[in-house]
């Protein structure tokens, strides 16, 4: 804290996680990284990579060592600080899968059976999805509170996981007549970002879609923007003058809210600045933008990813954090379920 700023108190302690799966794109920075560079300011905070969750699918080792790295390189490029917060990565913290399988034994497969997402992920062949896909939103469960998390950033997909990690919290609470966990409430902050495809605006911008044109990767430097959001799909019409000339231009909608969210403004401001504009001319504009917003945060991610020992370190020390609070939670956790104490 600076002399002269007279710090705040912090209104909490958040716990957020992020999967180290693909490259990290505009959607995850404009719709989760930068809302939580600006939560570090009011809130105690522990930013997870949550690499065990990301095996509940197949991958890559190679690759997945490569992303944990890339996650923790685009985290800190973005603003996120390590110095006063817990950057760390999810296997590093034991607690985790040990709450787990306490949760496991919490949670009611009823309770799993409603969740969206595992019916999403496991298609059709149900039979043939991991068993940890399944009891994923307990591990999540087990990510908040292990640490005693009050507040959670979700976007839409993750509400429900979250409502089931406040169940698990009561339930637990009650069974053993403790109040061991706060019910943690999820933190919604600024409008509800969706970044679409630049190739297809009803769909969302993705890491699985097989298309690189459909995103800008947080490593895109300012050649690969200028050439993706030139390609980007748009419609024969000028830009329209207001939010109603939108209605069945998802494409051109698209375009105009990254450019409001890049630059710090609301969609009617921007549709009335732009109205009539031809898709070529505000293509130039967006891509100037994208390269201010997104130039500064890829060159230090390039100089993060060349120096994989220093993001190790940082690693290390996020881990460290995070252990000294998650271990007397355990502990708390086990004494109260009637495990005996490990002998010395
Ligand atoms: P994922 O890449 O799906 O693991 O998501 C990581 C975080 O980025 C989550 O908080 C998502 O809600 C957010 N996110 C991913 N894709 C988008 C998108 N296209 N628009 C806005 N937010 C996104
Ligand atoms: N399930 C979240 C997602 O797919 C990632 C996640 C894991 C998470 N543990 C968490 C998010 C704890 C918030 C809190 O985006």
């Amino acid at each position: 804290m600076t002399s002269g700023s007279t710090p705040q108190p912090l209104q909490g302690r958040i716990l957020s996680g992020i999967q180290p799966t693909g490259n990290l794109h505009l959607g995850n920075y404009l719709g989760a990284i930068r809302n939580w560079v600006a939560l570090q300011k009011d809130f105690e905070c522990l930013f997870c990579i949550v690499d065990l969750h990301a095996i509940t699918v197949w991958q890559d080792p190679k690759e997945l060592s490569r992303s944990t790295r890339e996650v923790a390189a685009g985290m800190i490029a973005a603003g996120i600080d390590p110095a006063t917060n817990a950057l760390f990565v999810q296997s590093h913290v034991p607690a985790h899968a040990e709450l787990a399988w306490v949760f496991n034994c919490v949670a009611r497969l009823g309770w799993l059976n409603r969740m969206t997402q595992f019916k999403d992920k496991a298609g059709k062949n149900r039979e043939a999805a991991s068993a940890g896909l399944y009891v994923y939103p307990n591990l999540m469960a087990a990510d908040i509170l292990v640490y005693k998390a009050t507040h959670v950033p979700v976007g839409e997909d993750q509400k429900q996981h979250l409502e089931l990690a406040r169940d698990i919290a009561q339930k637990f609470n009650n069974d053993y007549g403790v109040e061991l966990f706060p019910l943690p409430e999820p933190v919604i902050r600024g409008p509800g970002m969706r970044v679409m495809s630049l190739r297809d605006g009803s769909k969302k911008m993705s890491k699985s879609d097989p298309s690189d044109f459909s995103r800008l990767n947080m490593t895109d430097d300012a050649d690969a923007i200028a050439g993706k959001v030139r390609k980007a799909t748009t419609d024969p019409h000028p830009l329209p003058d207001s939010a109603a000339g939108l209605e069945g231009r998802a494409e051109a909608a698209n375009l105009l809210n990254i450019y409001a969210a890049l630059t710090d403004r609301s969609l009617d401001e921007v549709i009335a600045e732009q109205a009539g504009t031809q898709f070529s001319q505000f293509k130039a504009r967006l891509t100037d933008k994208a390269v201010s917003v997104l130039g500064p945060i890829n060159a230090e991610m390039k100089r993060l990813m060349d120096d994989p020992a220093e993001i190790d370190r940082v690693l290390k020390r996020g881990a460290d954090k995070a252990n000294s609070i998650a271990e007397p939670v355990l502990a708390e956790v086990y004494k109260t379920v009637g495990f005996l104490p490990a002998g010395r």
